[in-house]
């Protein structure tokens, strides 16, 4: 058979059924595994690579599946899942830095990704260095003798901005630099970074691939040598992804690529009903074509995603006011939900910044993000320009 659909491995890739012949994938809900006898036992713990069960810290059958899953979308060799998005991107950087290291990352970052760099890899020796999204061309400068990794989000949260991951991709190789991409607002339904040169690929799993806001996951994948490495640090740490939640996120899969499309569809209709709003300074989506870096968008990127951004006018009061006059939008500072939901990243998820750092990613005290959702279009834009007339 030739080979399948992304769309179609989303849904069929599923681990072998058991001797009941389950329809739906089964939750093994187990934190160890039984042997036949103790020379299996031995030898489970004495030849790595063996691919057999020990531990659900180790791994799992049900979480291993939502890691196929995820590596087949991406078109990675094999992944690791993680309790937590940040716990993806902490293994990362615990697993590829040594003390000395250099990391040069995009200043514009989730804002726990912001802390780790700034507050707790210091700490420990590493040193990083940042650039801005809209500047690539100053990222070359930027490579000591002891580089050792690059990271971006693209799109960036909250600032949605987005930068030409294959040019990203040649300065690393040639500088021998692993390329790390948080693909957490495109999901691969969406965007691929592998095919555009990156290293490793990683995702707050709570996010779209959830799609329901219930639990939180991450996941990274890449190469088998690369993963390996990582496998042996969440082994070790335990950080590893509950089999609840990996079921949770194996089934959301099933749905992502429809979801993707009418989050995209939805958050492209609002963008552009907002777009000429008086009270607002301006509104940023990746698929209009007034976005900066637009052309890189519809390069990279097969539909805008589901977030989108604008500045009020009038600050943090008006924000305020926007905020409390919503009816049906839900005040809360996840995304990548059904349920459509504004947010404020300049008193919620990016209060730790300092003025200047939320100046250096863009983030205004009239910046409301929203996370376009699923409900029907003309809903989401009522409930928004209701609020608009209240601020
Ligand atoms: C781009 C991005 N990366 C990582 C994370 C962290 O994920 P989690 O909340 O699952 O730890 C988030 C959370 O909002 C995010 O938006």
């Amino acid at each position: 058979m030739s080979k399948r659909h992304p769309q179609t491995e989303a849904i069929r890739l599923q681990m072998n059924r058991t001797n009941e012949k389950e329809h739906s994938t089964p939750l093994f809900l187990t934190s160890s595994f039984m042997y036949d006898s103790a020379e299996d036992m031995a030898a489970a713990f004495s030849d790595d690579s063996l691919d057999v069960n020990i531990y659900s810290r180790f791994s799992n059958p049900t979480v291993d599946e939502f890691i196929n899953k995820i590596a087949a979308l991406e078109e990675a060799e094999e992944g690791i899942a993680t309790g937590t998005g940040m716990a993806a991107v902490f293994a990362t950087f615990m697993t590829f830095l040594s003390k000395g290291d250099h990391i040069i990352s995009a200043s514009a970052v989730f804002g726990s990704t912001h802390t780790i760099l700034t507050k707790y890899l210091p700490k420990w020796g590493f040193e990083a260095s940042y650039f801005d999204m809209n500047q690539p061309e100053t990222i070359e400068a930027l490579i000591k003798p002891n580089t050792k990794l690059l990271y971006v989000e693209t799109p960036s949260n909250p600032g949605l901005d987005i930068i030409d991951m294959e040019h990203v991709a040649a300065i690393c190789k040639k500088h021998n630099i692993l390329f790390v991409v948080d693909n957490c607002f495109a999901t691969p339904a969406v965007q691929q970074p592998i095919k555009f040169g990156a290293d490793l690929v990683l995702h707050s799993a709570t996010k779209f691939i959830d799609g329901q806001g219930r639990v939180l996951g991450g996941v990274v994948v890449g190469n088998k040598e690369l993963i390996h490495e990582l496998y042996l640090f969440v082994r070790n740490t335990g950080p590893s992804l509950s089999p609840f939640n990996a079921w949770v996120l194996t089934k959301s899969l099933e749905t992502l690529f429809v979801r993707m499309d009418k989050h995209a569809d939805n958050a492209l209709q609002l963008a552009k009903k907002l777009e000429a709003h008086p009270k607002l300074n301006w509104v940023k989506y990746p698929f209009l074509p007034s976005h900066p870096q637009h052309a890189i968008a519809i390069k990279q990127m097969s539909n805008g995603g589901g977030i989108i951004t604008f500045e009020l006018k009038g600050g943090i009061e008006s924000g305020r006011k926007f905020l409390n006059a919503l009816e049906m939008l839900s005040m809360t500072n996840n995304l990548g939900d059904s349920r459509s939901i504004a947010s404020h990243p300049a008193s919620t998820t990016h209060s730790k910044l300092s003025v200047d750092e939320k100046k250096a990613v863009g983030i205004t005290d009239g910046l409301v993000r929203i996370s376009v959702g699923l409900e029907h279009i003309s809903d989401i834009i009522a409930d928004i320009e209701q609020a608009l007339e209240k601020c």
